[in-house]
């Protein structure tokens, strides 16, 4: 894109008053492989937040709440505009009935994230009916998809704002806008994206936090959808990301999770020096925070030198989510992960050298395109081969506007499941193989909570994130303590509390 196209895009973007007739498409580049070769050449900026003195006070007297469909991205993004509702002077809420704003922080990565929050559009349909004065916001990936956003316009009447995944930061002039104007609100830039500095957070707990990295991907993944939803990957600066974790360990955080669609590629986008993730994780290793992990790594970008890092551990724990797709090299090809399955193998085999007890874990897709009961097979392989310790697996779902969506398919949704079901067999069988040997051993727990299932039953994660259940005083939540393993089952172990751990050997 050259200046004076660049310049024109820069005026589409914001597209204000808006009149539901008017036809939105001119607005949007929708998800196409001529963006992909865009990337690169279009500056990003570095911004300071700061919220213009006009919108203080905008929300006294008035109550947010937000729904998140998403990855852990999307939670943090729900965190950060939850951190500007508060500052406008809005107040969280979880009942629909006495919220004056309703936002749903959407996801795009399948169709049946999608069809969830379709859904849940309907069931607050008559909450709008009831009370016309309340703002109901779709933001999130499905906004960054031209598709969605028409679907909306046609069919779903009751929302009032869409924002995208680029423009968290506008929040408060688009609640401003959507107050005026009355009409609906369409704010969605199909830019590559900005860095943000000094955004307000309001983080779910004072244990775990989510720091964000980087943002957007360029992996462009023949199947997915989040290249074109997050834009272009973009590092931020290492002393903005030390300075929040330094100040995150401060207030007594106990673990941080690095984000980013693909980590390793961090600070390749950063000019004038070499640093990347390995230098970041060897200058957080030495801040006074018990745990740091990272999520979510991609295979092709994870060098030697964030091995030898990791292997130094201290607060960077022994798991690593190490996302393969497929175990057949053909189909890794189409799916253009950048790697064989030999490739794969060779730097998981480096990675168990340079730390024996790491515990690995995956996700997969099966029923790819015209996936062949072969290639399939090759994935059940991998998975045994490697050992892994637990995976996400998925059913292909078809995205409009990336590459595999034009794919012909010969594989019937019957073979699909039958796939899906046979993985998940080998997935247990490996998470019971590798839980089996904890029994009779003393674990580090970091506390998360109330179990789920049974609230007089605290549960918690250890480093190498076994879930683990077991009784204790509820004192003990947020913080770190040794319990013995008296019992393991599929995907999770049950012990007796021991004590809690006073101190952060870093
Ligand atoms: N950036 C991460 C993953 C983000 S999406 C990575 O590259 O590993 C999380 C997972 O969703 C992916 O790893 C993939 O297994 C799955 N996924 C992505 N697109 C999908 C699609 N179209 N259908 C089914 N699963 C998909
Ligand atoms: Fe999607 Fe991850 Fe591939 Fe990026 S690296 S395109 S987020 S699967
Ligand atoms: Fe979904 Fe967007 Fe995350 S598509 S998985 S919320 S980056």
């Amino acid at each position: 894109m050259n200046e004076e196209q660049r310049n024109m895009n820069e005026q589409a973007k914001p597209f204000k008053p808006l009149q539901p007739t008017k036809d939105y498409s001119a607005y949007f580049q929708a998800p196409s492989l001529k963006d992909a070769k865009k990337r690169g050449k279009e500056e990003v900026a570095y911004e300071q937040f700061s919220i213009n003195a006009q919108f203080k006070g905008m929300g006294n007297g008035r109550k947010f709440m937000i729904q998140t469909f998403g990855c852990q991205m999307n939670v943090h993004d729900t965190e950060v505009m939850a951190g500007i509702f508060e500052s406008l002077g809005y107040e969280a809420t979880e009942d629909v009935n006495e919220a004056n704003v309703i936002l749903l922080n959407t996801c795009a990565i399948r169709e049946n994230a999608e069809n969830r929050v379709f859904g849940e559009l309907g069931h607050l349909k008559p909450l709008k009916t009831k009370n016309p004065d309340l703002l109901l916001g779709v933001c999130g990936c499905m906004s960054q998809e031209e598709a969605v956003v028409n679907k909306i316009l046609k069919t779903y009447d009751q929302v009032d704002i869409i924002f995208g995944t680029h423009n968290i930061h506008k929040l408060p002039e688009i609640l401003n806008e959507a107050y005026m104007s009355k009409e609906m609100v369409i704010d969605v830039w199909s830019k590559e994206g900005d860095v943000i500095e000094n955004m307000p957070k309001v983080r779910n707990g004072g244990t775990k936090a989510w720091v964000n990295i980087m943002y957007g991907c360029d992996k462009f993944c023949t199947y997915c959808i989040v290249p074109y939803t997050r834009g272009k990957e973009r590092s931020r600066l290492p002393q903005d990301i030390i300075q929040e974790v330094r100040e995150l360990a401060a207030q007594g955080y106990q673990e941080i999770t690095l984000l980013g669609q693909n980590v390793n590629a961090y600070g390749k986008d950063l000019e004038g020096f070499e640093y990347g993730l390995g230098h970041l994780m060897d200058e957080l290793r030495t801040i006074n925070v018990p745990r740091i992990r990272f999520t979510t790594s991609h295979p092709r970008d994870f060098d030697d030198y964030l091995i030898d890092v990791l292997a130094k551990k201290g607060n960077l724990v022994e798991h690593i989510h190490l996302p393969v797709q497929s175990g057949s090299t053909s189909m890794l090809k189409i799916m253009a992960r950048k790697y064989t399955r030999e490739r794969y193998l060779e730097l998981v085999a480096k990675i168990k050298k340079a730390i024996p007890d790491v515990a690995l874990t995956t996700d997969i897709i099966v029923g790819f395109p015209n996936e062949t009961e072969e290639q399939f097979e090759e994935t059940l392989s991998l998975y045994r081969e490697v050992g892994f310790e637990m995976a996400f697996t998925y059913i292909y779902s078809p995205r409009e506007g990336t590459p595999a969506a034009k794919m012909s398919d010969n594989v019937p949704m019957d073979v699909k499941k039958e796939r899906l079901q046979r993985l998940n067999a080998v997935v247990g069988e490996y998470s019971e193989k590798a839980l089996k040997p904890y029994v009779g051993q003393v674990v580090e727990v970091l506390v998360d909570g109330e179990s789920k299932r049974n609230k007089d039953v605290l549960a918690g994660y250890t480093r190498r994130n076994k879930l683990v259940n077991f009784r204790a005083p509820k004192e003990v939540i947020g913080k770190r303590v040794l319990v013995r393993v008296t019992d393991a089952k599929m995907y999770s172990l049950n012990g007796e509390f021991v004590e809690v751990v006073e101190k952060v050997e870093v």
